[in-house]
């Protein structure tokens, strides 16, 4: 199809769209229309529903890897800089992990289920480290009181997840690492609406990538614990820190240094 004139976002949803299409080409050749997949789904898009202008499918392919690529590796690498700093956590999710997997040579899903204290180191890295910490902006349908605060109709509202989940009024030592408070508390979960822990976000306008974001983090967190054990490198210098935590405000919140840590292959006896 004829791309005329596209403004900046548009060039970049288009390329980007043209990538995903070549990588799939090149993998299955002439296979590609039994391909079933993401490529499938962009198809069915274009054929079967509303969608057929490519314009709109880039924009919805970009709307997907940026939502979805980002978010997931800097929650991976938020999570590693935790345990590299609490040895005694990553010793124990480390043990749970091989415990369910044993000595299979893959992980398999039914294993991520009972891997139930990885998932509270994870809901734990989300609360302190919420890739998207300022939701996207809300603009209020009528007006409101809310605890003595009068808020008009049609105003934007912001909403700051990072300091709900910071707030000492909600959380013990808040500002501190500890997946265990998650243990015997499953209900605080971001998966249903609990306004204490808002990752995801929430609503109309929550993350419709949650389900995949949560299964690829869970499955790459798993792999890396499983297979290897991980060093911090002896020449760092984060004035007694193991890592340095600091942050770097962007699309998303991410570690202002790149996390180096030395990886050794964990070998099944
Ligand atoms: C660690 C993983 C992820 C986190 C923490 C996350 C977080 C968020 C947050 C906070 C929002 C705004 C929600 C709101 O304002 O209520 C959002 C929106 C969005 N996310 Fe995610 N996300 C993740 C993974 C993904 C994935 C894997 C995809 C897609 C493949 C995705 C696609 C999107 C899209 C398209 C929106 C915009 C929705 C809209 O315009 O209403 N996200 N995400």
């Amino acid at each position: 199809m004829q791309i005329e004139s596209v403004d900046i976002t548009d060039k970049s949803a288009i390329r980007s769209y043209h990538s995903v299409d070549r990588i799939i080409s090149a993998k299955f050749g002439s296979d590609a229309d039994n391909y079933h997949g993401y490529a499938d789904i962009i198809r069915s898009m274009q054929l079967n529903c509303n969608f057929s202008d490519e314009k709109r499918v880039a924009e919805a392919n970009l709307d997907l890897f940026v939502g979805g690529s980002d978010t997931v590796s800097t929650t991976i690498e938020w999570a590693f800089a935790e345990l590299a700093n609490n040895p005694k956590i990553m010793k124990k999710v480390q043990e749970e992990v091989r415990r369910i997997v044993g000595e299979k040579s893959m992980i398999e899903e039914n294993d991520l289920n009972q891997m139930k204290y990885m998932k509270c180191v994870i809901k734990e890295t989300l609360r302190l480290h919420p890739p998207g910490p300022f939701l996207i902006p809300r603009e209020t349908a009528n007006s409101v009181e809310i605890k003595g605060y009068h808020i008009p109709k049609k105003v934007t509202v912001y909403i700051n997840s990072y300091a709900i989940h910071r707030d000492p009024k909600l959380w013990d030592n808040a500002e501190e690492f500890i997946p265990e408070r998650f243990e015997g508390n499953q209900q605080v979960d971001y998966k249903v609406i609990d306004f204490q822990l808002i990752p995801f976000g929430f609503g109309r306008r929550g993350c419709p990538g949650i389900s995949f974001g949560v299964a690829s983090f869970e499955y790459m967190m798993a792999n890396l614990l499983y297979w290897f054990d991980w060093k911090v490198p002896n020449n760092n210098n984060n004035n007694g820190a193991l890592i340095d935590m600091s942050e770097f405000n962007g699309l998303s919140v991410t570690k202002k240094q790149p996390l180096y840590l030395e990886p050794m292959p964990y070998l099944i006896c």
